[in-house]
């Protein structure tokens, strides 16, 4: 039986993970990647297809090549700061990206569609419990972008029977726990990577990004989610959709927040190294506090987040930083 599942962004930092975690449960990831962030060096467990979502011809080459049996769209643009300075790349990219990636699904009759949104959807919205039902009033152009594709996929189900299963990321970190894998952006932009490099002198100082939020500490506070256990609940929503359930969005965090400062202190727990940092402005964009208010995917998928403690993150984050053969090339 065909088992062959198209991964967009399976190049990139959590779509090569995706693929491992499909290989691991006997699925085929076949890549389709155009490698302008991704790294086709992280691509090790299915085939890598190049091509660009706004190109629909390539697309439906590929939907025709292997007929896979679901999408999981992980491709996109997703730099909060950078989508404020350069929103017509992310509604282009981001919407009309995707939109060209439903209707090729939708021709080529793949109608299983896992999709990877995000928190900042919900923007800042002060004392206010994020769950799967709370307002989406998303603050930057990153947010709005992947809100549009909710929609959309949302009117693919009710005309054509595209069936989604949506999940709303909280901060991703960590790294294969193997270090087959692992977060590697050009530029960098994230929080721990950033960190870890300033840790051991490949750059400079990490700048904390506002010191007067309305926080404990003043520093903003996320929500730090594993990578490997958010890509195990992509698996389960794959196998959700098999089984014929309905589509159905999921927040995926651990409800606990940390700030800036409460990272950076883990960080020296865990690497037992000084963590130099500067206080900065605010970055354009930012939300004050992001964290999770759902046990929906634990209680309906069944997932189980292993790994998504900090330290835990921090540590695979940084045996990967170490492993510097491991890197792709720049
Ligand atoms: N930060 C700094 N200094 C830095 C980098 C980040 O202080 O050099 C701060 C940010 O201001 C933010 C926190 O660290 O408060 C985390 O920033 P990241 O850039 O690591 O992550 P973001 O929260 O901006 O964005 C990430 C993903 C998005 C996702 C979002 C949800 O990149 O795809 O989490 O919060 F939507």
């Amino acid at each position: 039986m065909n088992k062959n599942v198209l991964v967009t962004g399976g190049a990139g930092y959590i779509g090569s993970h995706a693929c491992k975690a499909l290989r691991e449960a006997g699925f085929v990831p076949v890549t389709f990647d155009n490698c302008s962030t991704g790294w086709a060096e992280a691509v090790k467990f299915g085939p890598l297809e190049r091509g660009d979502l706004l190109d629909r011809a390539r697309l439906d080459e590929v939907f025709a090549q292997y007929q896979p049996i679901a999408v999981m769209h992980f491709a996109a643009l997703s730099q909060v700061g950078e989508s404020m300075q350069e929103p017509g790349r992310y509604w282009r990219d981001n919407v009309t990206g995707a939109l060209n990636l439903a209707e090729a699904a939708v021709a080529a009759g793949c109608l299983d569609f896992v999709f990877s949104s995000t928190c900042a959807t919900y923007g800042d919205q002060d004392n206010v419990v994020l769950d799967e039902n709370s307002q989406q009033l998303p603050i930057n152009a990153y947010g709005a972008s992947k809100r549009a594709i909710e929609d959309i996929l949302s009117d693919f189900e009710a005309a054509y029977g595209l069936r989604s299963v949506i999940f709303r990321y909280f901060n991703v970190a960590g790294a294969d726990p193997d270090a087959e894998v692992g977060e590697f952006h050009q530029p960098e932009t994230h929080l721990i990577p950033l960190m870890l490099d300033a840790i051991d002198g490949k750059r400079d100082a990490l700048t904390i990004f506002g010191t007067d939020y309305d926080t404990p500490d003043g520093t903003c506070i996320r929500d730090y989610v594993h990578v490997c256990d958010l890509v195990d609940a992509h698996v389960l929503g794959l196998k959700w959709l098999k089984d014929g359930k309905d589509s159905r969005v999921f927040n995926l965090g651990t409800g606990d927040g940390f700030s800036v400062r409460q990272v950076i202190s883990h960080s020296h727990a865990v690497t037992n190294r000084d963590v130099p940092y500067v206080e900065g402005a605010r970055r354009a964009g930012d939300c004050t506090k992001l964290v999770s208010g759902s046990t929906r995917a634990v209680a309906e998928l069944g997932w189980e987040p292993k790994r998504s403690n900090l330290q835990a993150m921090i540590k695979d984050a940084w045996r990967w930083h170490q492993k510097t053969e491991a890197h792709y090339k720049a």
